[in-house]
């Protein structure tokens, strides 16, 4: 049996605020956590602080909540998540989530590292989710089993079109192209075989990574807006057989940095 959820109202109020409540939640994926530099006069309190929040123990993943602005918005910035794979439940992983909705945040920016399937897509590359397939999720590790409240959420359109369309304008604004794709959940923490590769291609995936389904379930069971962003780290190529490790995943992040910043920085404020 799952164990009972924490209240999210009592995680909520052991975060560090100011007077305003943040309309916005950002989650920072792995090598993306400088992000979170750009607040201004941030608050941050540690995910040990705060009851109910699993710890993050993934090198990359600092684990801490920082509310601040970006410009005229209050935003609630996780740095660091939690990944089933670290032992985790889905509702677990998407607790944060809740935490994020009880502060009073409306939208979700979610954002991973992930392996290009799609064969065009190079390292470095910035991927507007459209859409996800939650491989644990189809086979039971859905974050709303036995969760508090509505459980046949509507998934169709969870990632809003009209947020893809807005970061695809500011990135062109910026001068590059922001790719668009279909995000593919597995569980890790090993990498895909050859053969998962191709299986994932053949179904219509772009990108494969092991996070965000279960945040964005939560997201949408909640009633938030959802813009997701990919940052393409490594090809996961199966004719192109390249080795992969965590730390590539973590050098590409950085490399990245500086674009995965001014974009969200850019569309941020146009939430
Ligand atoms: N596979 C799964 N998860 C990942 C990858 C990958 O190639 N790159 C970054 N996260």
């Amino acid at each position: 049996m799952p164990t009972a959820a924490p209240d999210p109202a009592t995680g909520a109020a052991a975060i560090d605020i100011d007077d305003r409540s943040p309309e916005i939640g950002v989650v920072l994926g792995s090598g993306l956590g400088a992000f979170a530099d750009r607040l201004e006069n941030a608050r941050s309190t540690p995910f040990a602080a705060i009851p109910g929040m699993p710890s993050a123990s993934v090198v990359g993943h600092a684990g801490e909540f920082l509310i601040g602005s970006l410009g005229e918005r209050r935003v609630a910035v996780l740095r660091g998540r939690v990944h089933t794979y670290e032992g985790h439940s889905a509702a677990t992983v998407a607790y944060p989530i809740r935490v994020l909705a009880a502060l009073g945040c409306t939208t979700l920016v979610v954002t991973n590292a992930a392996g290009g399937i799609n064969p065009s897509f190079k390292v470095g590359d910035l991927m507007a989710i459209v859409d996800h397939l939650n491989l644990p999720g189809l086979s039971g590790n859905n974050p709303l089993v036995g969760a508090p409240g509505h459980r046949f959420v509507d998934m169709v359109n969870a990632y809003d079109p009209a947020l893809v369309e807005l970061a695809e304008g500011v990135a062109r604004e910026l001068g590059f192209e922001l790719r668009r794709g279909v995000y593919a959940m597995v569980s890790g923490p090993s990498f895909e075989t050859r053969a998962e590769l191709r299986f994932l291609r053949a179904v219509g995936v772009d990108a494969v990574g092991m996070s965000t389904a279960p945040e964005v379930i939560v997201a949408r069971q909640l009633g938030m807006r959802v813009l997701g962003i990919s940052c393409i780290t490594n090809q996961a190529n199966p004719d192109v057989p390249t080795p992969v490790n965590h730390e590539d995943v973590l050098a590409t992040g950085q490399a990245v940095r500086e674009r995965f910043g001014n974009l969200l920085a850019k569309v941020i404020p146009r939430l």
